[in-house]
């Protein structure tokens, strides 16, 4: 049994996520946590909400309301969504929490203690009406370089040229539209992550198990040369910059970067894990290697965005602290999922978030169609078509209709019962051989972390399922021989009872009521693997069964037509 620590990136506070998001990080770490549980592992599965940093600070205030108070409902907001897609964390935390203030502040303190930490002065744009530093994307003005009046702090639209924000021309503040701007000098901690080049390279080099995305990602960044940045904010809302209770002199009034301590709050969720089963040191064995985490192999999901920031940044974190703390040792990161090749946006009425999503169809629905088209490749565009083709036919027609079909039969002509008579012939060799190569497969792929392949594979043994009673056709044996017939309700039972165990990682929800129907204890539903023969006959001979309610309703094009006008379609 191996112990497998999943990650997926950790939500922003600030709104619900839409498919897209959900389908780049969270889905497929859930989906993968899902596998290696069937496949017997000891696995540990964190998320958490990410909740420092001005956009929360900025949202908090629109609403009138704490920025903490905005979190807490925020929080909660997403956790539920969370559930509601049956995504099945072992631990959904807070970056917020004080196990990750202490731990940040920690990781601040070696680091400095290692020589990686110096105070520098810079100057910022400060909004005086706002009463705060503007943010790069916070500040904007007229571009030095074409006189764009719109340019915004960190990049001119126009031109394209990056920019300092104290370049501006004619500065304003964007969150107030305030002119009344200066330039002051500000003094924030730098990490100086051009001394840990070297020591980064030689990881990466030599991690072997990243998919290409992530590991050409990583040697972009290390190509550019890694450059020293700053690891504090003029701001309120997040981790102070203390250490064992003590204020830093001269930052008072600023804290942490959100994107510093939002990767160690994967540690400090751990840490909340642990406390709130009462098992305090129980994080020590999945993140430090002196405690027994050298035998852990660490998963992470994440957007393609935040590769630099897992493969880089956190890293340097972590090994210029020269603490024995668990490294990533298999990253897989994902392309967009597009609204119809385009982006996803609220106030353009353009495209399903999580919360919406779930008031039109079972998470199953949405589970399955974005995963087997999971943005791996290449950028993936949800289309209402495509999502209507794929649960059609792929989960009602192949699947709920085999499940449906062959459950009733046995209800109608067998008592309700798995038959025990029938002789294996030919058919049954064909579907166990089918079923011998494709589980062999599916596992692979899954391993891979390959989920359009998982996916893929997964349908081909359902539609296996199918061919096979076209092949064995009881309901036409049963008029002249029961016998006959009986073997090929046997091995359909039994093949919807393998249907259902392997559609667990990606439909949960169905796939329990398949195994519900069939009743099948828990501890038999494990990954299916060796003698397919003897998976064939697995159900106890005269168990009973009752055919489960309709697995899956067809979508109706009047639900297609009126879901793209509320929530848009193509053009
Ligand atoms: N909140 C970030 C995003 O949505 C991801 C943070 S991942 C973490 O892009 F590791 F830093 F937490
Ligand atoms: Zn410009």
């Amino acid at each position: 049994m191996a112990r497998i620590l999943i990650t997926s990136a950790l939500p922003y506070i600030n709104g619900i996520k839409h498919l897209g998001n959900l389908a780049g990080s969270m889905l497929p770490a859930d989906v993968y946590a899902r596998f290696q549980r069937l496949r017997g592992h000891d696995v540990l599965y964190i998320c958490a909400t990410d909740e420092h940093g001005t956009p929360a600070e900025l949202a908090a205030q629109k609403a009138g309301i704490a920025v903490s108070d905005y979190c807490d409902e925020q929080h909660e907001i997403q956790k539920s969504a969370g559930d509601g897609f049956s995504l099945s964390y072992d631990y959904f935390g807070r970056s917020s929490n004080s196990q990750n203030a202490r731990l940040t502040q920690h990781f601040a303190h070696v680091l400095e203690e290692r020589g990686l930490i110096e105070e520098r002065t810079e100057k910022q744009v400060y909004s005086i009406d706002d009463g705060r530093f503007l943010p790069d994307r916070y500040v904007e003005g007229t571009c030095p370089h074409c006189d764009f009046e719109k340019a915004r702090g960190d990049q001119c639209d126009n031109c394209g040229r990056l920019l300092d924000p104290i370049e501006l021309k004619n500065p304003y503040s964007a969150v107030s539209g305030s002119t009344n701007i200066e330039i002051r000098d500000t003094t924030h901690l730098y990490l100086l992550q051009s001394k840990m080049q070297d020591d980064i390279r030689e990881w990466v080099e030599k991690s072997t198990e990243w998919p290409q995305l992530a590991k050409s990602i990583a040697l972009k960044w290390l190509d550019e040369g890694l450059q020293d940045r700053a690891i504090t904010r003029d701001l309120s809302w997040g981790v102070p910059v203390a250490y064992e209770g003590k204020v830093r002199e001269g930052f008072e009034n600023k804290v942490f970067y959100v994107w510093f301590d939002a990767p160690i709050e994967y540690i400090g969720a751990t840490q909340e894990w642990a406390e709130a089963k009462g098992e305090p040191e129980a994080w020590k064995s999945w993140w430090r290697t002196d405690e027994g985490a050298d035998d852990v192999t660490y998963v992470q999901f994440m957007g393609k965005d935040n590769v630099a920031f897992h493969t880089v940044s956190f890293p340097v974190t972590i090994l210029g602290s020269q603490e024995p703390w668990k490294l990533v040792d298999r990253l897989k990161a994902f392309n967009w999922v597009t609204w119809y090749g385009g982006k996803f946006s609220t106030s353009n009425n353009r495209g399903v978030f999580m919360d919406q999503a779930l008031e039109l169809l079972p998470s199953d629905y949405w589970r399955w169609y974005l995963m087997a088209n999971a943005p791996e490749g290449s950028d993936a565009a949800f289309t209402w078509e495509g999502f209507q083709a794929a649960v059609n036919s792929d989960l009602a027609n192949v699947l709920g209709n085999f499940v449906n079909r062959i459950t009733k039969y046995t209800a109608s002509k067998f008592d309700g019962e798995v038959p025990s008579t029938g002789e294996w012939g030919e058919a049954e060799d064909w579907i166990a051989n089918e079923l011998e190569t494709r589980l062999t497969a599916l596992a692979q792929h899954y391993e891979a972390m390959e989920f359009r392949k998982a996916a893929a594979e997964t349908r081909a043994i359902w539609a296996a399922g199918n061919e096979y009673l076209t092949k064995a056709e009881p309901w036409v044996k049963y008029k002249s021989d029961v016998d006959a017939a009986a073997i090929g309700v046997r091995t359909g039972l039994n093949l919807a009872a393998i249907f259902g165990i392997i559609a667990q990682p990606l439909i949960p929800d169905a796939a329990a009521k398949i195994l519900d129907a069939l009743g099948i204890p828990e501890e038999n539903r494990k990954f299916p693997t060796g003698d397919a023969k003897a998976l064939l006959n697995a159900l106890p001979h005269g168990l009973n069964i009752t055919p489960p309610d309709v697995l899956f309703s067809k979508i109706e094009d009047t639900q297609i037509t009126e879901w793209t006008e509320k929530f848009g379609g193509d053009g």
